[in-house]
């Protein structure tokens, strides 16, 4: 397979940009085009921001499998389509041609379908990163069914919410997942959730980690009992479901400023198109090459670039387990050195927190192999860009900055490996298709360069959120009201002179822990669960290693004296509500917050004693009780 639309020069891309600009139904028809079908579409796009209702291919019938195994079997029956690496390095590798994914995929298919799944239904995946979870989100997209892959990091409340939220029947799950030393159990967590979800019909269980799990009868069933029944019938195919053009895919839950996550909708043809044209472009992917990318499918990156578009282009995808640090720092690189890997795409808090231990680990491993580096997930601030560049590139791998969200289901801004110019902690250039706008905040256009606002996109591209699962009108509250006729990021960008965007990090209360997106109004309402706990306050603040931490100001008056162990209450209470990835760093125990006179908490004050900038707090003279300021900047740890 070749890439007609594979751009191949900067005058190509200021020429593609122009036409997709200028024609967006030509640009967008003639990429398409490279697809397979069941039935052509008769209108490439409809679309008003108010409602907001954003139409691609409409007309047109799919199934997004084929497209990601079917038509590569022709030439590619016995390419590895997923290379696994586990957790542990003595543990054996697996590798899946495309062959053995179709086999496995049609299997699966069938299973969901014996056990009662249906197209539309929502099934919900709690899994490790093994390639059963790519299977499984291959087989519901098989037969139609909407996938909602949930974070092995997330609680069983989270999962319960989840779960209610989109109304799913249906779970697949193992029964643990090996994560560096430790032993996640999954089944467990999933039991816990199960409580307050009596709906839940099935669950079905892959065996990995061989912990002990409760299968509860008439509920649970194995993976491997049910894939031995579809063996005995001979394996027969699994014909993919016909799928209009915006039928749904999947829901991934994604924290914003307020409430409880939202259910991001992607529908079938426009993110199947942008995630391909994306990975082919911002990597240059070439026929053949590994590329490694390293997030988790639990996260839109592992969707988009592990699973989607990788394989939507017949690439080789590896899929890694573990953790970079497990068994030692020099993990990732063994694994390149291990499978000539030629592209890996992580995140910056991946980069930093392995540059803290030293070259060492990088000596004697052979990394000529690599090609291309890329970024997601958070700003990547300079010494780490160097680094990547110097130790991991040599000085001779492009690395691509690429920004995007779970809400536009692949990159917007980037620029193209060796085609676009790259400048260090700027994700560039917008993609063909992508414009992109920095207004003020009464939402007025800044035409100027060299200037910072906030980073809103005119136009649809085709992987748009299509709506917020289940309540339409806060997709469009969250995204489309705040500026008239634009989709709002909630990021804030700086451009410089030449016209490219450096984003400069989320203006709502978004904070980027690790590259996860964490709601601060979500932390505090799990602190707030706390017995004792009178209020709460949280902030983000710069951490060396994971971009942002959680810093958090606790009113408590409860009675259980020590300090140290409230805290320790405290963070278990959070742990327990949303999961181990939202624990604050910090929590500071205080007398009272800053509030305005009409009871607002006053958090650009907070975050200024985060940061530690205890000097230069600013005006206090508009809150109810300054004094308080004072208390908490004495207390501040
Ligand atoms: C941030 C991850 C700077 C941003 C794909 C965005 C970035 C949020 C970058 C989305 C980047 C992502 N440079 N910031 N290259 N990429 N972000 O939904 O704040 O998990 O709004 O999607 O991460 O996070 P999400």
């Amino acid at each position: 397979m070749s890439y007609p639309y594979q751009i191949k020069s900067l005058e190509e891309y200021h020429a593609a940009w122009k036409k997709s600009v200028e024609d967006p139904e030509k640009f967008w028809g003639d990429i398409a085009a490279n697809f397979q079908w069941k039935k052509p579409w008769e209108r490439v796009l409809d679309w008003n921001f108010k409602e907001p209702s954003v139409k691609w291919f409409e007309g047109a019938q799919l199934n997004i499998t084929e497209n990601c195994i079917d038509r590569h079997l022709h030439d590619k029956a016995n390419q590895p389509a997923i290379i696994w690496e586990p957790n542990n390095p003595n543990d054996p590798q697996r590798i899946l041609t495309y062959a053995q994914l179709h086999l496995k995929v049609n299997q699966f298919a069938h299973v969901l379908k014996n056990n009662g799944v249906k197209k539309g239904d929502r099934v919900c995946i709690y899994m490790g990163m093994i390639p059963e979870l790519a299977i499984a989100v291959l087989a519901c997209a098989r037969i139609g069914a909407i996938h909602s892959v949930i974070f092995g990091g997330f609680s069983a409340q989270s999962i319960a919410d989840r779960l209610q939220d989109a109304k799913s029947e249906f779970i697949i799950t193992c029964d643990g997942a090996f994560r560096g030393p430790k032993d996640i159990p999954l089944k467990s967590v999933i039991d816990d959730a199960l409580v307050s979800c009596p709906f839940v019909k099935t669950v079905v269980v892959y065996m990995h980690t061989r912990t002990p799990v409760s299968m509860i009868n008439g509920r649970d069933i194995w993976w491997e009992d049910e894939i031995r029944k579809i063996e005995q019938k001979g394996n027969p195919d699994f014909p993919a479901e016909t799928m209009d053009a915006e039928d749904p895919l999947f829901i991934l839950y994604t924290s914003g400023s307020t409430g409880k996550p939202k259910g991001v909708v992607h529908s079938c043809a426009g993110y199947m198109v942008y995630t391909n044209y994306t990975f082919v472009n911002v990597f240059q992917y070439k026929p053949e090459e590994i590329h490694f990318c390293t997030a988790d499918i639990g996260w839109i990156t592992g969707h988009s670039y592990i699973v989607y578009g990788p394989l939507s282009a017949g690439a080789t995808s590896l899929m890694f387990e573990g953790i970079p640090t497990f068994p030692d720092a020099g993990r990732f690189w063994d694994i390149i050195d291990k499978y000539r890997v030629n592209i890996l795409y992580t995140a910056p808090t991946a980069i930093r927190s392995l540059m803290a231990f030293g070259l060492g680990p990088i000596q004697n491993k052979d990394l000529s192999s690599l090609r291309v580096l890329g970024t997601v997930g958070e700003p990547i601030n300079e010494e780490a860009w160097n680094w990547y560049d110097e130790h991991i590139g040599k000085g001779n791998c492009p690395i691509v900055d690429t920004w995007w969200q779970t809400e536009t289901g692949g990159v917007l801004i980037s620029n193209m490996a060796g085609i676009t110019p790259a400048k260090a902690s700027y994700a560039t250039l917008p993609f063909p298709g992508v414009q992109p706008i920095l207004v003020d905040e009464k939402g007025n256009e800044i035409t100027e360069n060299n200037v910072t606002g906030n980073l809103c996109i005119k136009a649809p591209w085709p992987s748009t959120i299509r709506t917020t699962y289940g309540d339409h009108e806060r997709c469009r509250t969250n995204y489309f009201a705040t500026y008239e006729n634009l989709y709002f990021t909630g990021d804030g960008a700086f451009r410089d002179e030449n016209g490219y965007y450096r984003i400069t990090g989320r203006v709502d209360d978004v904070l980027n822990v690790s590259g996860h997106r964490i709601g601060t109004a979500e932390v505090e309402n799990a602190i707030n669960m706390h017995t004792g706990v009178v209020e709460s306050a949280v902030v983000g603040y710069p951490h060396d290693v994971k971009g942002q931490g959680i810093y958090a100001f606790v009113i408590y008056n409860g009675t259980h004296g020590d300090e140290e162990l409230i805290r320790k209450d405290i963070t278990a209470t959070v742990s327990r509500i949303i999961g181990p990835i939202a624990k604050p760093d910090k929590i500071q125990l205080v007398p009272g917050l800053p509030k305005t006179r009409s009871g607002k908490i006053m958090r650009r004050i907070l975050r200024k004693i985060a940061e530690g900038e205890l000097e230069n707090i600013g005006d206090t003279s508009t809150l109810l009780d300054p004094s308080v300021v004072e208390d908490i900047k004495n207390g501040k740890i």
